[in-house]
């Protein structure tokens, strides 16, 4: 895809590029002081995404600016983008027109990143078609954010594109603005070696690499002493994550477990491939970490599985499956499925709705097959029209939702620990948090009971999440 930049080898350790970059910072908040501008962001995709765009925030905070819901009166407009399916390029494209205006009124600096900038075809698109866009970085030059601020503002260049092609470093130490301040996203490892025959992530994201141990343990560790309850792990595939020599996933997962403060210990995604005893064995004895599993399906066939490179059977992922709800009686599964994978027969979709049948998921994200450029899947010839795909969709969607109710009934009456995390997305006056199981909660009371961990009788199913009271 990309080239090579060799200025970048130039480029000293991560530790110095940082502290290069905390100097930039410092630069451009004596340029911004007094001027109260403003910054807007909007970030698409995965919870690594969101990730990502907490430490963008974090630098753009430290550099003078503050968050505004509403780009038009914003000084500094972000977008993160996502392009694990198509339709993300025409929510991009759309907001880019959407924001022109606010580019003439205050004069704000446009800036792209993240994995869609990692496509050679849309950064064409976007030199042609685009050109007040300021700054273009990638997903392995989002940390110089400041230092491209700071060249834009002096002038020093009138447009930077800053995107590589090679696998990034981890950076340490950048500064970060979190979303929440009880639950917190921890990334644990970059990037993807799996190469699902259908997915962009491991050409946009590059090589797996794990941050290490200690650094993720600090890091829980002062989450902690900040008041954080519950910490969400996340990667591409969290449970190859590897820490140095003997040091595993279901090592790190036990030593997050003795942080004291921390309550609840989540991770996505795991990929069955690599789900070994020992991480089984780490879910069912740490206390603190939930019992619940993403554990991507993909297809239920193993044909279409095999076309998929994902190196598992429909037979092993229901041993699998069996194995793990043996050890941990009352885990909860959630997955991933993709319908319409090139060459997928009827046949084939039945396998995916029978493990779906068998498993009977606690949550299924379903998604209907997009072509990705540069993939294997891609240039498959036996590409399934729209129709049919999204015929198989509408009945797998079916089959979920009467599983799901069904499953509901079995809270219908209980008691759930729950940690009561703010309020609830649509309705600002009733709370909400989750069930050990991921389930979401709502439930009408004080918001005194904000960021408490209190017992909540179930008492009503509303589909995707349930309804609560306090007792
Ligand atoms: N690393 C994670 C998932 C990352 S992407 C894993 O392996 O599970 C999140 C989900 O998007 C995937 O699980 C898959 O179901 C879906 N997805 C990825 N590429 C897709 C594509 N080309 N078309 C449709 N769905 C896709
Ligand atoms: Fe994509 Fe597969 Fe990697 Fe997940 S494991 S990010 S689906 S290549
Ligand atoms: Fe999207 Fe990149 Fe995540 S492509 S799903 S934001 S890793």
């Amino acid at each position: 895809m990309l080239k090579y930049n060799i200025l970048e080898e130039i480029r000293v350790t991560e530790k110095e590029e940082i502290d290069l970059q905390k100097e930039y910072i410092k630069k451009v908040r004596d340029i911004n002081k007094n001027k109260k501008l403003k910054y807007y962001i909007l970030t698409m995709g995965c919870s690594l995404n969101e990730n990502d765009s907490e430490k963008l925030c974090g630098m753009l905070e430290e550099m003078d600016y503050s968050k505004t819901e509403n780009f038009e009166e914003a000084n500094f407009i972000v977008f993160n983008t996502c392009c694990i399916r198509e339709n993300a390029e025409d929510k991009l494209f759309g907001k880019l027109g959407e924001v022109k205006k606010a580019k003439k009124e205050n004069n704000a600096i446009i800036a792209i990143g993240g994995c869609m900038m990692q496509e050679e075809h849309i950064l064409e698109k976007l030199n042609k078609s685009y050109p007040y866009v300021d700054i273009i970085f990638g997903t392995h030059t989002l940390h110089k954010l400041p230092e491209d601020v700071y060249k834009i503002l002096e002038g020093t260049n009138k447009k930077i594109e800053d995107v590589l092609d090679i696998d990034g470093k981890i950076y340490e130490d950048l500064p970060i603005k979190r979303v929440d301040n009880i639950k917190a996203q921890v990334t644990i490892m970059y990037g993807c070696n799996n190469y699902c025959t259908y997915c962009i992530v491991p050409y946009v994201r590059g090589r797996e690499r794990s941050r290490k141990p200690e650094d993720i343990i600090n890091e829980i560790k002062g989450l902690a002493k900040e008041g954080y309850k519950e910490i969400m792990l996340l990667g591409q595939n969290v449970n190859s994550y590897n820490g140095g020599k003997n040091y595993n996933f279901a090592n790190l997962l036990k030593d997050i477990n003795k942080i004291e403060g921390i309550e609840k210990i989540r991770f996505i995604s795991p990929h069955p491939k690599d789900f070994t005893d020992d991480v089984i064995e780490a879910i069912a004895t740490s206390e603190k970490v939930c019992n619940t599993l993403h554990l991507p399906l993909q297809s239920g066939s193993s044909n279409v599985l095999k076309a998929m490179n994902r190196k598992y059977t429909k037979e092993q992922y229901l041993k699998l499956v069996e194995k793990i709800k043996n050890r941990i009686p009352d885990v909860a599964l959630t997955t991933d499925i993709i319908v319409g994978f090139p060459g997928e027969t009827e046949s084939d979709f039945e396998d995916t709705l029978d493990v779906v049948r068998k498993v009977k998921f606690e949550q299924v994200f379903m998604f209907i097959y997009s072509r990705r450029k540069g993939t294997v899947a891609d240039k498959m010839e036996n590409q399934i029209p729209e129709e049919i795909k999204h015929k198989r969709f509408d009945r797998l969607k079916e089959l979920v939702e009467s599983q799901i109710k069904e499953n509901n009934q079995k809270y219908i009456g209980t008691i759930q620990k729950i940690l009561i995390d703010g309020t609830s997305k649509t309705n600002e006056n009733t709370l909400s948090g989750r069930t050990d199981s991921n389930k979401v909660v709502v439930i009408e009371a004080d918001k005194k009971y904000i960021n408490q961990t209190v017992n909540v009788k179930i008492t009503q199913d509303c589909m995707w999440y349930l309804k609560g009271e306090i007792v």
